[in-house]
């Protein structure tokens, strides 16, 4: 007898892991996020003893209010339009399901976070692609459209109207804690747009698993909770005590704010190394925000060979659909870091 076969869909699935990038003695690595934690965690997880009932149990599948109250507050909006998901990863899963049909179009940045194109693929969708950086495209009436601001991997950020009309999902996990980044959200809730966010990202604690979708369209957030019921049912609610407990503690605002700034005055130090170093060069239009940068060989070589030659340990652009003249480095990494990662960024 033939054994069982996995489906043709998830056998098309590609990922992959920081482990197959290795970093070796003396590598730096600037694969991802290495920037230290916020010191009032560590106050938050001594201090928080949450009971048995509210952790153990199941919790309201659109998340526990006091999280929804938070993050509200955060962006301005009304709770009642926040959904806790888990993680960013899971309010794009929804995003997608619950705005295409299976066979459909929708229009998706390259290169890009590796999530859309496989999510899209595992829900039977086409994508057309559109470049980034590059002016968003034209849709046809209806075809939906995500748009990633700031955007992984280059940190380019995209206007805050999306062209033309159909559902626009944005993806704003990488906005920095900035009031006028934080409140420009608010433009992007139109009748059709759908916020994905990442909490556990800005929390700098991407393994409690956070995120949120945010919607003032009543049918889609309906059938977001209901199809959320299948998926994770509740997000862990020991996460989302930790996230609202840390976002309500009165050290949390000044110190991401603090953290936004070094992030933001890193980004042009590296922008300044980079744009001294005779071999490499930014892509065009890259490092508005985030904590990504796309880096482009000028000679058309292998960009994280060229890197890995010097040490630097980043992923290259084919992990995000992009060509392997581009790799992509996080610059938000503990002080040290940056002064080496500057020092040898401007010899290549
Ligand atoms: C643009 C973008 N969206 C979503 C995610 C997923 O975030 P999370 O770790 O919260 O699931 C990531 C993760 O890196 C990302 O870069």
């Amino acid at each position: 007898m033939t054994p069982p076969r996995v489906s043709h869909r998830a056998g098309r699935i590609a990922a992959h892991r920081y482990a197959d990038f290795p970093v070796g003695a003396g590598d730096m690595d600037l694969r991802g996020d290495g920037s230290p934690q916020l010191r009032v965690t560590a106050a938050v997880m001594q201090r928080t003893r949450p009971s048995p009932a509210l952790t153990l149990g199941y919790g309201d599948v659109a998340g526990d209010w006091s999280l929804r109250n938070a993050v509200a507050e955060l962006f301005g909006v009304d709770p009642g339009d926040v959904i806790v998901t888990t993680g960013a990863s899971e309010a794009l899963h929804l995003a997608l399901a619950c705005t295409t049909d299976p066979g459909t179009s929708i229009l998706l940045p390259t290169p890009a976070f590796p999530g859309f194109a496989q999510l899209a693929r595992l829900l039977g969708l086409h994508p057309t692609w559109y470049p980034v950086p590059g002016v968003l495209p034209h849709r046809n009436a209806g075809e939906p459209m995500l748009i990633c601001s700031p955007h992984n991997p280059t940190g380019v950020v995209s206007p805050h109207a999306a062209p033309g009309d159909g559902w626009t999902i944005w993806d704003v996990s990488h906005t920095a804690f900035a009031p006028d980044d934080l409140a420009a959200i608010q433009r992007r809730l139109t009748a059709t747009g759908v916020v994905v966010f990442s909490l556990s990202k800005l929390l700098r604690l991407p393994g409690i698993r956070v995120g949120c979708l945010i919607t003032r369209n009543r049918a889609f957030a309906d059938a977001a909770v209901t199809v959320k019921t299948h998926l994770s049912m509740s997000a862990s609610r020991l996460s989302q005590h930790l996230a609202a407990e840390i976002l309500a503690d009165p050290a949390t605002v000044p110190e991401l704010a603090q953290r936004a700034q070094r992030i933001a005055a890193d980004r042009d130090r590296i922008i300044d190394a980079v744009t001294s170093a005779q071999n490499l060069q930014l892509v065009a239009g890259a490092g508005t925000a985030g904590t990504h940068l796309l880096l482009q060989t000028l000679a058309g070589s292998d960009a994280a060979g060229q890197l890995r030659a010097a040490h630097i340990v980043g992923l290259p652009g084919t992990v995000f659909g992009g060509a392997a003249d581009t790799a992509r480095i996080c610059f938000a990494q503990p002080v040290d870091v940056i002064d080496r990662a500057v020092k040898r960024l401007a010899s290549l």
